[in-house]
C-alpha cells in the first residue's frame, strides 16, 4: 500500500525544531519558528496560564464531550476580547465564535465553508504570506492567489502594488489580510492604510477575511484590534480566523478560535450550523484544556490583569530585541541596511539573506532560521547578539 508515497521534506518551519535539537554545535541560535523566548532562551508556560490550569485542577468538574463549538465561555470570552463585548455585530446577534484547534484549526473550517458556501474557491493572500498559508488552505480544495504586499528593496509595504492588485480581484472573491504582526515581514499596515484596502474591498465585493495570530504583539489587545473592529461594523460579512498559540503561550495545547460575521442573525445561525457540521466530519469536538485556561483567565480580573501585565513585557522584549539586533549589526562590518528590523511588528522579521546565506549561517554558524531569511526576533539574547550580528555580517560579505 504505501510503497507509492515519497518521502517529503520535513516542514519548512516545524522542521527547524528538529534540526536545532539535533545541532550538537554549542553556539546554535535559534531564529526559527514563532515562539516567544525569553532573555534565558525559555518559553515558559505563563504564570497567569499556571494560575488558571491550577484554579481548573481544583474546580473542574467533568471532562465530558462539548459540542462541536467547543467551550461557551471560551467562545463568549475569546469573542468580546476580539470585538469588544459591546460591538454592535454582537448585539445584533450577526457573529458567532466557535473555538477551534489552533488558527490552524480555524484556517481549515473556514476554508470549507467557503467552499460549503459555492460563491468563489479563490483566495488572496499576501506576496510573501505564512508559509503554512497555501498548503493549508489549498489542500482543502480552495485556489490561492497572491497580491504583492512586501517590497524587498525598501524592506517595507508596496503598498500601491497591493492596492492596484485588489483592484483588479475579481467581485467576490475572498481576501486572506493578516489583523497585524504580518508573517513572515513582520510589516505592518498603517490604519490609514487599512481604511484604503477596507475601502476597495467594499468597492468590489471582496470578503475580508482576516488572520489574527497576535493579538496584543504590535500594541496592546485593545489596540490590535481597531481595525478588525471597524471591518466587523462596515462589512457586512468577515471571516476571522484567532490564535490563542502565542499570546498565551498555549503552542501545543491548539487553542484558537473562527468567527464569522454574516448578515443577519439567520444567516449567522445558518453558517454556524454548517461549520459545527463540518467540525463533526474532521475532529468532532475541539481539544478543551487551553481553552478552558484560556477563558478561566478572561473572566478573572486579577488574573487577567496578570497576563495582561505578561503580554506587556513579551511586546517590550520584542522591540527591544529588535532594536538591539539593529544596532548591533550598524556597529558591525555588514555593508546592507538592517534598519527596517526597528520598523517591524511582532515576532518576525525578513532579514534580507538570500537562500544560499541561509543554507550559509546555518551549515557554517548554527544559526537557524527559515529559508525566506525570516527570523524570529524573540530569539536574540544579549548572550547571543554578539556572535549572531558576526555570522550575519560574515554571510553577507562580498565574495
Ligand atoms: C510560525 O510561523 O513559525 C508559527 O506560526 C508556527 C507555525 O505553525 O508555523
Amino acid at each position: 500500500m504505501f510503497e507509492t508515497l515519497e518521502k517529503l521534506q520535513p516542514d519548512p518551519i516545524l522542521g527547524l525544531i528538529a534540526a536545532y535539537n539535533g545541532d550538537p554545535r554549542p553556539a546554535k541560535v535559534d531564529l526559527g519558528a514563532g515562539v516567544f523566548r525569553t532573555e534565558a532562551g525559555q518559553t515558559p508556560v505563563m504564570r497567569a496560564v499556571k494560575a488558571a490550569e491550577k484554579t481548573l485542577l481544583d474546580t473542574q468538574t467533568s471532562k465530558t464531550y462539548t459540542g462541536s463549538e467547543g467551550d461557551a465561555q471560551y467562545n463568549a470570552a475569546i469573542q468580546a476580547l476580539i470585538f469588544g463585548a459591546d460591538h454592535e455585530c454582537i448585539r445584533d446577534g450577526r457573529v458567532w465564535t466557535i473555538d477551534a484547534p489552533g488558527g490552524s484549526g480555524a484556517l481549515r473550517v473556514a476554508a470549507w465553508l467557503l467552499l460549503r458556501a459555492e460563491k468563489s474557491k479563490r483566495v488572496w493572500v499576501s506576496d510573501p504570506t505564512w508559509a503554512n498559508h497555501i498548503p493549508l488552505l489549498g489542500s482543502a480544495g480552495l485556489e490561492l492567489k497572491t497580491y504583492p504586499y512586501y517590497d524587498v528593496a525598501t524592506r517595507g509595504i508596496n503598498f500601491d502594488a497591493m492596492l492596484d492588485a485588489l483592484n483588479a480581484v475579481p467581485e467576490g472573491d475572498t481576501v486572506l489580510l493578516h489583523a497585524s504582526c504580518h508573517n513572515p515581514t513582520g510589516a505592518d499596515l498603517s490604519h490609514k492604510q487599512w481604511r484604503a484596502i477596507a475601502d476597495v474591498l467594499e468597492r468590489r465585493h471582496l470578503l475580508p477575511f482576516l488572520d489574527m495570530a497576535y493579538q496584543g504583539f504590535a500594541g496592546t489587545v485593545d489596540e490590535d484590534v481597531v481595525i478588525v473592529r471597524e471591518l466587523a461594523a462596515r462589512f457586512p460579512e468577515m471571516i476571522l480566523a484567532s490564535s490563542c498559540s502565542k499570546n498565551f503561550g498555549l503552542y501545543r495545547d491548539r487553542v484558537g478560535a473562527l468567527s464569522v460575521v454574516a448578515r443577519s442573525a439567520d444567516e449567522a445561525a445558518a453558517s454556524w450550523s454548517q461549520a459545527v457540521n463540518i467540525v463533526r466530519r474532521i475532529y468532532s469536538v475541539p481539544p478543551n484544556h487551553g481553552a478552558a485556561v484560556v477563558a478561566t483567565i478572561l473572566d478573572d480580573s486579577p488574573l487577567r490583569a496578570v497576563w495582561i501585565d505578561e503580554l506587556d513585557g513579551m511586546r517590550a522584549r520584542l522591540n527591544a530585541n529588535r532594536d538591539a539586533l539593529a544596532d548591533a549589526l550598524a556597529a558591525g562590518p555588514a555593508e546592507r541596511d538592517f534598519s527596517h528590523l526597528r520598523r517591524g511588528y511582532g515576532m518576525f522579521s525578513i532579514l534580507g539573506l538570500s537562500p544560499a546565506e541561509v543554507a550559509r549561517i546555518r551549515d557554517e554558524y548554527a544559526v537557524y532560521m527559515v529559508g525566506s531569511s525570516r527570523i524570529n526576533i524573540a530569539g536574540v539574547t544579549q548572550a547571543n547578539l554578539a556572535y549572531l550580528a558576526d555570522a550575519i555580517a560574515a554571510v553577507c560579505a562580498p565574495g
